[in-house]
């Protein structure tokens, strides 16, 4: 099983390009369905996840063509031959539950396995079946499938009992095609529901308010085919700069969208770090010393649980003393323990980690435990001292793009051993 092995204690400087989006480009590949017209999507992350999403809608019958660093990809549902979306898929990417929308949107028949529990908590799709159900789906669950039917959704006012980001997407899908007006309260905020509403728009959809609470969108008879760029990767942009504060750095991120990150980059600054964010660039410099910051995830634009551990990482080797809460996921704090086998001081009281900054972390042999946890190790590898080794690593390739060259370009001693 692959590695990453990196010899810490240099300064990250120079130029690295920000990646498209993983969390917008999952749902809007999904969008493909809706339409028999082919979907021109560009800035699609090279992932391990966008390669399972193709292959998963590649058995469904959507002809699927790229270029070849697979940044560029158009996308053909000219018929569904499949509703299915295996078990063996689905247990690899949550994120397979994406296709269920639009699916039975499209098809009037949808088979996806449910997801199950996964390494940061349990995780389950209620939100999604009871909204389908709402629009007249009839729902069935057995075997460890949902098996959904709909001859045509019907519009309808649903409130989410919690902000769910992929069930406020799988549900404006759904609604793009549905009979009538369909209103969304308590949606998700993210700015990559924005992007999925921003292309479900240009192939003809009539969707307003994404990026509020509450979402509307009047159903449409037939959706027609599209060009859309992903948005950039606002936690990958996140994860660099946090790298970059961690070493005391002199780090210029392009391609980047500061306004997505409002929340990251205060509490960077927060941190000691000075950030100039310009229109798609931002550039993050340290000199002083690392302060502690407490931090709350929360929705957007509250601060990103995706970001939580890699915030987690500079506090253990900040001056002071932090206390990080976790509220999103029961289960998204595995990386402390690997943490304090670097010698960070951390306790873990629930979701709360209480964070006693140290003047150095020692290199060690540690294992990524889900894809967020594999950045907070990378950093913590970046400043320790001596060499750390990160087992696991197929994690980090699910949702970062060669995450390796990317920090090696900007003077990190970091490679990849089989
Ligand atoms: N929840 C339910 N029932 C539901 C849906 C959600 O109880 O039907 C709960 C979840 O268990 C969780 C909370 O609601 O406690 C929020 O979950 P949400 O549905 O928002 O998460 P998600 O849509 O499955 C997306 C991202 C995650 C990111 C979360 C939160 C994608 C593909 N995934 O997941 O990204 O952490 O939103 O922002 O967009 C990652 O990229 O590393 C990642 C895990």
């Amino acid at each position: 099983m692959a590695k990453l092995v990196i010899s810490g204690g240099a300064t990250l400087r120079g130029e690295v390009a920000v990646s498209g989006a993983k969390n917008a480009a999952l749902p809007i590949l999904c969008a493909a369905i809706l339409s028999d017209e082919p979907l021109v999507l560009s800035n699609v992350p090279d992932l391990r996840d966008i390669a399972t999403m193709r292959a998963l809608l590649e058995q469904m019958g959507v002809s699927i063509t790229s270029d070849r660093d697979a940044h560029t990809m158009t996308l053909q549902a000219g018929a569904i031959t499949s509703h299915t979306a295996p078990y063996e898929m689905v247990r690899t990417m949550r994120a397979s539950i994406l296709v269920l929308g639009p699916l039975l949107a499209r098809a009037g028949e949808a088979v996806v396995s449910l997801p199950g529990g996964c390494a940061i908590g349990v995780r389950p799709v209620d939100q999604h079946i009871k909204a389908l159900q709402a629009m007249g789906a009839e729902i069935d669950i057995h075997h460890g499938y949902i098996h959904a039917r709909a001859s045509r959704l019907r519009g309808t006012t649903i409130e989410f009992d919690m902000v769910t980001v992929t069930g406020t997407e799988n549900l404006m899908m759904a609604a793009a095609l549905a009979d009538g007006v369909t209103l969304l309260e308590n949606a998700a905020r993210e700015p990559e529901v924005v992007d999925l509403a921003v292309c479900l728009n240009a192939m003809g959809a009539r969707i307003t308010g994404a990026g509020t609470p509450e979402i509307r969108i009047e159903g449409v008879e037939r959706l027609h085919g599209a060009e859309h760029r992903i948005m950039p990767d606002r936690i990958e942009t996140g994860t660099f700069l946090a790298a970059a504060a961690a070493t005391g750095g002199d780090v210029t991120l392009t391609g980047a969208d500061p306004s997505t990150l409002s929340s990251v980059i205060d509490k960077l600054v927060e941190a000691g770090a000075t950030i100039d964010a310009e229109r798609d660039r931002l550039r993050i410099r340290r000199n002083g010393p690392l302060r502690s910051t407490n931090l709350k995830t929360a929705p957007y634009p509250g601060f990103p649980t995706d970001m939580q551990a890699q915030l987690l990482a500079l506090n253990a080797v900040a001056q002071g003393t932090s206390v990080i809460t976790e509220t999103i996921f029961e289960n998204r704090m595995m990386h402390v323990q690997e943490l304090r086998r670097l010698g960070a001081d951390i306790t873990v009281e629930g979701n709360i980690a209480i964070v006693r900054g140290v003047h150095k972390l020692t290199g060690a042999g540690v294992m990524a435990t889900d894809l967020r946890a594999s950045a907070c190790l990378v950093i913590a590898g970046l400043v320790a001292s001596g060499e750390t080794t990160i087992d696991r690593i197929y994690h980090l390739d699910r949702g970062y793009e060669r995450i390796e060259s990317k920090l090696s370009a900007l003077g990190a001693e970091i490679s990849r051993a089989p």
